[in-house]
């Protein structure tokens, strides 16, 4: 029996100008009624959706416009784009946008696919089974869920709120233009998210229990030195293509299954189920609620197998000492302004805050996350705690 499966069918478009395609390619899927799905505005101030809607036209590609997608996207939207998708008798929607465009979009296609509540496909009632076809022009090097099979979705029709992902490769979209210089204008907050975002998605593969493939260690190790070279140079010129470009590739590789290539499992994740709690509850930016945590995860663990740390430290910094290694990956987020403590985000977290959303992390004791250490209620709680300066 296979040890993993590697499936990433996107069609890639990258390089300046890459968006200039997406009439034809549209046509070339047959699509004659274009859903086009944006965010809160960045798309309409750069001119980039006034661009696009003219490709469409040339095309002869019909299309009608869903912006309003909000970080941290919501199922009220999702409901919104179903309708609208049905009603006007759509048949591809196109994201314009970053993971928050994109996850909303895999989400309408989840629900026009397969009808009745969609969120039932977050909350794990049903089984994705198809979706309608789904293609993005990427806006934003960070989720590298224009190749992942991955959306992630925030209920905010229940008190609390739930912030749900579902993995499926019906998630893989059918084509991501990717031109790097459409990232120029995504605020330097944003572009270190997308860093941090980009990088804890190899990390999060990287820490596993069981075999790990010598090469995809080194390919992540690369992918980590690359991120962290070119993340200062886009924050201090916004414009520098090479930055851009490879943080942009970065980001795909990053999250769609190679970093995991040959290794018997797909990682730990735990940071991003302690980080989803964050943004669900308190609307934090993903990248920043990551990076808020990792360290304080990190040592939690370290314990567990000190030697994969050594060997991380050794490839990413020439750092044999794996507490040197973790406080060299928290100067790099500071440096880049990311907070490495939950005060950081702007929160003031009590024990009861760490106790309560420690609890919404297992879904109230139901389950228990982790690989690379399985982690339950309370080692979650623990995390949360350090994370506040609190133990
Ligand atoms: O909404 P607009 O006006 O477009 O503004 C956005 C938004 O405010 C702005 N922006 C995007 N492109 C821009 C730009 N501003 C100027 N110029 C541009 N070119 O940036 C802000 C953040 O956008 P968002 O899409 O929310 O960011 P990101 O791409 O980091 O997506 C975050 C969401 O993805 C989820 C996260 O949990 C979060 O909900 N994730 C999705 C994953 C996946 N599907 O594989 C994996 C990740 O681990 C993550 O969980
Ligand atoms: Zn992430």
């Amino acid at each position: 029996m296979a040890i993993m499966e590697y499936f990433t069918p996107t069609h890639v478009y990258f390089g300046v100008g890459a968006e200039d395609q997406v009439g034809e390619v549209l046509k070339s899927y047959g699509a004659i009624k274009v859903l086009v799905h944006f965010g809160s505005g960045s798309v309409r101030r750069t001119g980039l959706l006034d661009d696009i809607e003219e490709k469409l036209r040339d095309a002869g590609i019909e299309y009608v416009e869903l912006g309003g997608v909000v970080p941290n996207p919501r199922v009220s939207l999702v409901r919104k784009g179903i309708k609208l998708y049905e009603s006007e008798g759509c048949d591809f929607i196109l994201a314009v946008g970053g993971g928050s465009v994109l996850d909303s979009a895999k989400a309408i296609g989840y629900g026009v696919y397969g009808g009745g509540d969609v969120w039932d496909f977050y909350c794990g009632k049903r089984k994705v089974e198809g979706t309608a076809p789904v293609g993005c022009v990427l806006t934003l090097s960070a989720t590298g869920s224009e190749m992942s099979d991955s959306s992630v979705i925030t209920n905010d029709e229940t008190d609390p709120t739930y912030k749900r992902g579902v993995n499926t490769d019906f998630g893989r979209v059918k084509f991501a233009m990717l031109d790097p210089m459409l990232t120029a204008t995504v605020s330097k907050y944003q572009t270190a998210c997308g860093a941090t975002d980009i990088m804890m998605h190899t990390l999060e593969r990287y820490f596993h229990q069981g075999y790990a493939l010598d090469f995809t260690d080194e390919l992540s190790f690369t992918l980590l030195k690359e991120v962290m070279k070119w993340a200062p140079v886009a924050l201090g010129n916004p414009e520098d293509y090479d930055a851009r470009a490879n943080l942009m590739w970065c980001g795909s590789l990053s999250h769609n299954g190679l970093m995991a290539a040959g290794n018997s499992n797909k990682g730990d994740w735990a940071c991003h189920q302690i980080e989803h709690e964050l943004s669900a509850e308190y609307d934090v930016a993903h990248g920043a609620g990551l990076a808020a945590i990792w360290g304080s995860w990190a040592r939690y663990v370290l314990e567990v197998d000190p030697s994969r740390f050594v060997k991380l430290g050794e490839g990413v910094f020439g750092e044999s000492d794996p507490v040197k290694t973790i406080e060299k990956f928290e100067e790099f987020f500071r440096s880049i302004d990311m907070p490495t403590d939950i005060k950081g985000l702007g929160l003031n977290f009590d024990e009861a805050a760490c106790r309560t959303a420690a609890l919404g992390v297992t879904f109230q004791n139901a389950r228990k996350i982790g690989n690379f250490k399985v982690l339950d209620t309370e080692d979650i709680f623990n995390v949360y705690m350090m994370a506040s300066g609190l133990k």
